[in-house]
């Protein structure tokens, strides 16, 4: 399963423009991906230029047992740094971090999660989500 959930409301998204970095922070290491704009959609899963998206296409392991179309919390991250850069959350997103363990106000659906590029962003993967972070293949 993959690309955009037809059933909830369309995620206002400013793509960025510019090259920028995220780095995620993982229970047992940190990766560091320098985003290009014009990669962007970097794979299929999660909205076009989310945080799953990049991860994903960059070899970057993230759950996301929906398949990146905001119908579970797998992908739940806490974005430390860069949150104002990022798209206003949807209804449909906050609806599912309210199911995500440990939520808080920093919290996101990293394949929700859509950076403009204007600044870096900085992003926790919740040590209670075992699996995440590991390099693809
Ligand atoms: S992967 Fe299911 S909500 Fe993000």
């Amino acid at each position: 399963m993959g690309g955009i959930n037809p059933y909830i409301a369309k995620a206002e998204v400013e793509l960025p423009k510019k090259a920028y970095k995220i780095r995620l922070q993982g229970p047992d290491k940190t990766v560091e991906i320098e985003v290009d704009p014009a990669k962007i959609p970097y794979c299929e899963p999660g909205l076009p230029g989310s945080i799953l998206n990049v991860a994903l296409g960059s070899g970057v392991e993230i759950e996301h047992a929906c398949g990146g179309v905001c119908a579970c919390s797998t992908c739940h991250v806490i974005v430390k740094q860069g949150l104002d850069s990022c798209n206003e959350p949807t209804d449909d997103e906050y609806d599912q971090l309210d199911e995500a363990p440990g939520a808080g106000l920093q919290s996101r659906l990293a394949c929700q999660c859509v950076p403009n590029g204007t600044t870096d962003v900085v992003v926790e993967i919740p040590e209670w989500n075992k699996n995440l972070v590991k390099e693809g293949h």
